[in-house]
């Protein structure tokens, strides 16, 4: 099931925002099929009891033990990964998952219950380790609160990526984002950095798609210093096809693959690699770096 002989340089990349209806679910299982599709090996970790991600590709949700059983160390990750190869199974080629299912709402208490000694935020880090080597990404899509799955994702991950749609609020939910990512840098990851931000569901030349986009523009060049945008540049549109996708589990790329907001998750893909090659320097990782990416930055 795994290729252990070419050991791959994993990014952990961690889809937030406290806020939930942002996007982060579509986006994270998007890009991750967008990257399988350019031939990169893909984990997507659920990490939500609302179990999106797991719905997204059409797993029925009680049937597998995946992120409960790994957080309390009853399993070990690559026991429970689900894969194209299980009966009954439709998952994408390259593309594995670890689902979760409901039971994920007990996860704080359990965890207290078992063992008073154990930090919720670190519950993800030895998991993570275990599966390092054997991707080239591993997404952790997570819940929009603060229980342990969502905190340790924070504390888990290489990168991050933030979701924001068009709404009154997108602002506030990308400033406490910040503000997250700024305080798991201080206590506890300080290798955490961001990836980008990413603008979905937007209704192209609307106002409110606008002002967002600017607030973004400014925040984020302030904080993070550089010339180059934080936003990524490809901007997903709001489509009917998503919501259609989803209902019948499957991604746009099963469902629609010539469709405008399919090239714009190829388009954003091609951003994320071209970004992590920049940002890691091309002895890291020569396999995932082509001739066109190497050009930026
Ligand atoms: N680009 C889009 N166009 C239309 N609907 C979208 C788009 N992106 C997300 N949605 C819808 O918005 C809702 C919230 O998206 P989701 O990815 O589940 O957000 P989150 O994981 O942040 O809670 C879902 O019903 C989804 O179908
Ligand atoms: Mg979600």
């Amino acid at each position: 099931m795994f290729d252990t002989h070419t050991p791959h340089h994993t990014k952990v990349v961690a889809l937030g925002n406290q806020k939930g209806g942002v996007g982060k679910t579509t986006n994270t299982v998007h890009l991750a099929r967008a990257l399988a599709e350019r031939g990169r090996k893909v984990l997507v970790w659920d990490l939500d009891m609302n179990s999106g991600a797991t719905k997204h590709f059409g797993i029925p949700t009680d049937a597998f033990m995946g992120t409960f059983e790994v957080l309390i160390g009853e399993e070990e990750p690559r026991d429970v990964v689900l894969t194209s190869s299980e009966e009954g199974i439709h998952l994408p080629e390259n593309l594995h998952l670890i689902p979760s299912r409901r039971k994920l709402e007990a996860i704080d208490e359990t965890l207290a219950a078992r063992n008073k000694f154990i930090a919720r935020s670190d519950v993800l880090l030895k998991p993570i380790a275990s599966l390092r080597g054997l991707y080239d990404y591993i997404f952790l899509d997570t819940a929009p609160n603060a229980t342990a799955p969502t905190v340790a994702s924070y504390k888990a991950a290489d990168w991050f990526i933030l979701s924001a749609i068009p709404d009154p609020f997108a602002v506030d939910g990308l400033k406490d984002a910040l503000l997250d990512i700024h305080a798991v840098q201080q206590f506890g990851n300080p290798q955490l950095r961001i990836l980008g931000v990413i603008l979905s569901a937007v209704d192209e030349r609307t106002r409110l798609a606008r002002t967002l986009s600017d607030y973004v523009e400014r925040a984020f060049r302030m904080q993070e210093d550089a010339g180059e945008s934080v936003r990524f540049s490809t901007v997903i549109h709001r489509s009917t096809v998503i919501p259609a996708a989803q209902k019948v589990g499957r991604t746009l790329f099963e469902t629609e693959p010539t469709h405008k907001v399919t090239a714009q998750y190829r388009s954003l893909a091609s951003e994320v690699e071209a970004r992590v090659a920049a940002a890691e320097g091309p002895n890291q990782s020569p396999e995932t770096t082509t001739a066109t990416e190497t050009n930026r930055g």
